[in-house]
């Protein structure tokens, strides 16, 4: 089958990866910059300008693709699904107007509103700053929330990123004069995790329920990244969880889809990602992205039992099936090895000398992120996430612990990680804490 991916970074080099470890698959991607693993993995590898979604069509009509899989949100949200349905090519993922669920909060949070009656936090839209002092002052604690993309960098907790009240407003204010809106949320108190699922045509096959280490130092110290590594459980939960969590989670994924469906009167036929909170009232939706996570799409690759290109096709065409569906049942631990800086920007890239093959040797695979390859062993570091290492085993504990052992056997002083993702001793740590939730209850 011959397969079209978009985009370049550490989710679709996993994507690619599981995608050809199937010997009837021929790879034909679209990306905005080279990715070593990926570039290695295709038949061709065409570099694009991809906000001109008219070359990136052309490009897979040319190939002749009988499926497009697509990467980021960006041209979800510019609608490359319906112009790459026009060619009757099948394509994983959601229309423009569906994707709206992550291109525009504010329209995402009046759905649950409106059609599900549910599963949000208190929010507000807000258009001036009287208004906005109202809502603080009704609330314990707020989220920021600019309405559109910002790449995880736009969101600000009151209390973290915003240190005081005046913080939190002139925040607000300069949004309400870039933006005109700005979206404010009760901050709620809990456990975040990542409920993925595979959609289509009102079948929803959850995936294993994972979470993201999403700052960048141990101990969720320092600045929000993209994601530092996530970790999921051999039986598909999380320790912290009640069954009425993971309920809640699927209900709200359904109801989901039921009323984004009704809302564009059109099948949804991509991913679906939650990134919910567990509180003492429940589950509570932080956000949804029409996207697969990253770095949890690593771990999900790796998890993945079924051979790839017959989900996607089956995703793509209406023809999902539970039964289609297999995850290894395994635990396991995703990290990202990232500049000393990240998630500062650096000047230049980094170079430093890496041999890959000694990570199959630890029975570990190695996902590529924002990294040029020099010469044999030698590469450059570009500014982001930059290789992925990925472990499966009996628990997350031990996965995490063979990373650890092989991360000290090398030479890497230009990346760091962090080393506390998928351990055991977090792990229990969030049990702890999610059973003080619910006591005070
Ligand atoms: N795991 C965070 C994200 O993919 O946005």
């Amino acid at each position: 089958m011959k397969v079209g991916l978009i985009g370049n970074g550490g989710r679709e080099h996993a994507i690619a990866r599981r995608l050809c470890q199937h010997g009837n698959v021929t790879l034909f991607t679209a990306a905005s910059s080279s990715n070593p693993g990926i570039r290695e993995l295709s038949a061709d590898f065409h570099l694009a300008e991809l906000s001109d979604l008219q070359c990136v069509k052309a490009y897979f009509e040319q190939q002749a693709v009988d499926l497009v899989v697509v990467g980021p949100e960006k041209l979800l949200i510019a609608g490359i699904v319906d112009l790459i349905r026009e060619s009757g090519i099948p394509i994983v993922g959601p229309t423009q107007s569906q994707a709206r669920l992550e291109g525009d909060k504010s329209f995402m949070r009046q759905l649950l509103r409106d059609r599900v009656g549910w599963g949000s936090p208190r929010w507000q839209r807000v258009t001036a700053l009287p208004q906005a002092k109202q809502f603080i002052e009704s609330m314990q604690a707020i989220v920021v929330k600019p309405l559109g993309l910002t790449g995880g960098k736009g969101v600000r907790v009151a209390g973290t990123q915003l240190e005081d009240q005046e913080d939190t407003l002139k925040y607000i204010q300069s949004l309400l004069e870039s933006d005109g809106v700005v979206l404010l949320e009760e901050q709620v108190m809990g456990e975040e995790f990542s409920r993925m699922a595979f959609v289509s045509d009102g079948v929803i096959v959850s995936v294993p329920c994972m979470q993201d280490f999403k700052y960048a130092y141990d101990g969720d110290q320092g600045l929000m990244t993209g994601g530092m590594g996530s970790y999921s459980m051999a039986d598909g939960g999380l320790p912290f969880l009640t069954t009425r969590d993971y309920e809640q989670a699927d209900r709200l994924l359904k109801e989901t889809v039921q009323a984004i469906e009704k809302e564009t009167s059109t099948s949804y036929r991509g991913f679906l990602y939650g990134q919910f909170m567990a509180t003492i009232d429940g589950v509570r939706l932080i956000e949804y992205n029409v996207r697969l996570g990253d770095p949890e799409a690593l771990n999900l690759m790796s998890l993945l039992d079924t051979p790839p290109a017959e989900l996607f096709n089956a995703i793509a065409s209406g023809n999902l099936s539970m039964e289609k569906v297999a995850f290894k049942p395994q635990a396991s631990v995703s990290k990202y090895l990232v500049p000393q800086s990240y998630p500062e920007s650096i000047s230049q890239p980094i170079e430093f000398r890496f041999d890959p093959d000694l990570v199959k040797q630890n029975d570990l695979s190695i996902i590529y992120g924002s990294v040029e390859r020099i010469g044999p062993n030698h590469w450059a570091a570009l500014g982001s996430r930059t290789l992925g290492i990925v472990g499966l085993g009996e628990t997350p504990g031990k996965v995490s612990e063979k990373i650890e052992a092989f991360l000290e056997s090398v030479d890497l002083p230009q990346l760091r990680h962090r080393k506390d993702v998928g351990s055991q001793d977090i792990i229990q740590q969030k049990i702890t804490k999610m059973e003080g939730i619910r006591r005070a209850l």
